[in-house]
């Protein structure tokens, strides 16, 4: 295994605002690895940072065994890089804007390399029309493929699948795992928890600079307390009275009941419990606590820990 990345006590500072803060972390080879966090919570300047694109205020960082400070000479040709802005060049087609990107890096793409990655992105019908004419979802998937030029060990995604639709986001993750699974590393930030759930090994969570969080998704979102929500669509004040009376605790939120079970053992007790009841319901589902959970809390408790500061 080994670290391809060591982070320890990072500052970015831009004048008054700190934009990192004493910030550590680490990130295994092979894995996929997830910084998340709110707007302007740091991410990108950590990244960039990571990138030898900014400078750091204090602190160090190593990337593939490199001290970035040293400068990125020796190793920009095994990472790749998604900028969170990356717009392509106007005039070039993607097929010269992927061969171009590599050939800046001493890399030479053949003419079927480079179709085979546009292919791998799902952009081969758009392979020869000039880069300003791209839509904004395809213009991010030459993106994509320009960061996968010369099968780099390490890959940076800044928000990789913002505007991508649907369908391309789950190619995205597809194409992600497969970079892992070849013992590649991917440093991966994204608003979309649900994909740093499926993806990532390790996450990192930070609020204005600072690491808040970190864990396996998993960890996190067992962290938080265990279990899973019934939710009694509709069941409205009139439900809330009869499950309380059955001696379960639950909460009304939108016309809805909720029921909180912590302890697997317990489910079909409540279950049946909540079967006798005598109102109409819209529906009856259950909800488990996902990542998104977490980031919320987490970065709730923050947020007001600020306002109260203030
Ligand atoms: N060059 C700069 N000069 C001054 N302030 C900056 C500069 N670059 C970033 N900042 C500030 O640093 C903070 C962190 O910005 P950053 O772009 O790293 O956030 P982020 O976590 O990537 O946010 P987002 O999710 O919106 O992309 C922000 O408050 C931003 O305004
Ligand atoms: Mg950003």
């Amino acid at each position: 295994m080994g670290l391809v990345i060591e982070v320890h006590d990072l500052v970015k500072a831009y004048g008054d605002v700190h934009a990192v803060e004493h910030l550590s972390l680490e990130v295994q080879k092979g894995t996929i690895f997830s910084l998340l966090g709110p707007n302007g919570a740091g991410k990108t300047t950590t990244v960039e940072i990571l990138e030898g694109l900014r400078t750091a205020t204090s602190g160090n960082a190593r990337v593939l065994d490199h001290d970035i400070a040293e400068g990125y000479a020796g190793i920009r040709e095994h990472v790749g890089v998604l900028p969170q802005d990356f717009e392509p060049f106007d005039r070039l087609t993607p097929l010269e804007a992927v061969r171009y990107w590599g050939s800046l890096f001493k890399k030479e793409v053949s003419k079927a390399d480079a179709k085979k990655l546009l292919e791998e992105v799902s952009l081969s019908e758009r392979a020869n029309l000039q880069g300003m004419r791209l839509s904004g979802g395809e213009k991010r998937k030459l993106g994509i493929a320009m960061s996968l030029v010369g099968e780099p060990d390490l890959l940076f995604l800044d928000e990789p699948t913002t505007g991508l639709d649907p369908k391309a986001r789950r190619d995205l993750w597809a194409l992600i795992r497969r970079v892992e699974s070849e013992g590649r590393t991917v440093f991966l930030t994204t608003h979309y928890l649900d994909e740093a759930e499926q993806l990532a090994d390790d996450v990192v969570i930070m609020h204005k600079g600072r690491l808040v969080a970190r864990g396996s998704p998993a960890d996190l979102i067992a962290r938080g307390g265990a279990g899973t929500t019934i939710v009694l669509g509709g069941a409205g004040p009139e439900g809330l009275a009869q499950v309380q009376r059955r001696g379960i605790q639950a909460e009304l939120r939108d016309g809805d009941v909720l029921v909180r079970v912590t302890n697997p053992a317990e489910m079909k007790t409540v279950l049946a419990k909540l079967a006798a009841l005598d109102v109409p319901l819209k529906d009856m589902y259950t909800q488990r606590r996902t990542l998104e959970d977490v980031f919320l809390t987490v970065v709730g408790a923050k947020m007001k820990e600020g306002v109260l500061e203030a």
